[in-house]
């Protein structure tokens, strides 16, 4: 059940921790995730051969979602301005605005994370193109209503129980035409996939949704859809390298398990707010 309470202080003790993996894989450039890696389509997975080549190529992947997402990115101006929403510490919005040049606001639930991406946007001479802020993504103030051109929401939707809500403040702070791109693990009907979504939801407080409530909620609120790209047997070997390190966090067994039989999905939606909407 979303708790931003609890979210915020899970978030805050990551992002402190220097021994956290998502830290320990950014610390020589800084850009730090919080999401799946990815095996771009076409590569071969590699086998490490020591922890520190293997925190490496984990980061690689890490890096390589926020490229493959950046080119779904085709119609995003350098002139438009991007909410990263539940941006984490900060890695994604510094490679989107490095690849696309757009102005970018991360909202999140944690001081810590936003003083992180912060910082990290400063070290890279972009803070006047790229802010983190605190703020609850579901309960935005009027002054950013027909704000953004575009939303960007990797690994954050997951959080939330109410897509209803999420999908119609989306659509308050958009302008028209606004373009929304989701990408996150998405629970499956049946027995095995109800175990998988009860583990990840107690590790990772979470309350995760079909594909279907994701399309049919979205479609139903501001929103139509555009792509969606099923990325779940991209993201499996990463879970298969983090299997092998020496820093795993116990979660790496269920989540390898779940995508790798296609018990939990790992999706890309793109939607587009529909024509007669402005707020
Ligand atoms: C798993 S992290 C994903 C971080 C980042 N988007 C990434 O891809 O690395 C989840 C993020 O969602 C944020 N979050 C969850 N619920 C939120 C809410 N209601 N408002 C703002 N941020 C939220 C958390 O603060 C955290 O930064």
């Amino acid at each position: 059940m979303y708790n931003p309470d609890a979210l915020k202080k899970a978030y805050d003790k990551k992002a402190a921790n220097v021994n956290d993996i998502n830290n320990l894989l950014g610390k020589d450039d800084n850009l730090i995730f919080n999401h799946n890696g990815i095996l771009m389509p076409g590569d071969n997975i590699e086998q490490p051969d020591s922890e520190a080549k293997l925190l490496k190529y984990l980061h690689k992947l890490e890096i390589n979602q926020v490229k493959y997402l950046i080119g779904k990115m085709y119609d995003l101006e350098k002139d438009g301005l991007l909410l990263d929403a539940g941006c984490g510490s900060g890695g994604s919005s510094i490679l989107i605005h490095n690849a696309k040049k757009c102005k970018i606001e991360g909202y999140t639930l944690s001081p810590e994370q936003a003083k992180v991406g912060n910082r990290t946007a400063k070290k890279y001479g972009i803070e006047g193109f790229v802010k983190f802020e605190v703020g609850n993504i579901l309960y935005f103030e009027e002054k950013c209503y027909n704000k953004f051109d575009y939303i960007y929401a990797s690994e954050n939707t997951e959080h939330l129980t109410d897509l209803r809500l999420m999908f119609s403040e989306f659509g308050k702070v958009t302008k028209s035409a606004g373009v929304l791109i989701i990408v996150a693990w998405c629970a499956t009907k049946g027995e095995r996939g109800m175990i998988i979504k009860k583990q990840v939801d107690e590790h990772y407080l979470t309350d995760i949704h079909t594909i279907e409530e994701y399309i049919n909620i979205g479609c139903d609120s501001d929103w139509e859809i555009t792509e969606v790209d099923d990325m779940t047997e991209l993201t499996a070997p990463y879970w298969e390298a983090r299997l092998k390190s020496e820093n795993v966090t116990g979660s790496e067994k269920f989540m390898y398990e779940g995508f790798n039989a296609n018990r939990m999905q790992y999706c890309m939606f793109k939607f587009k707010k529909k024509n007669n909407l402005t707020q």
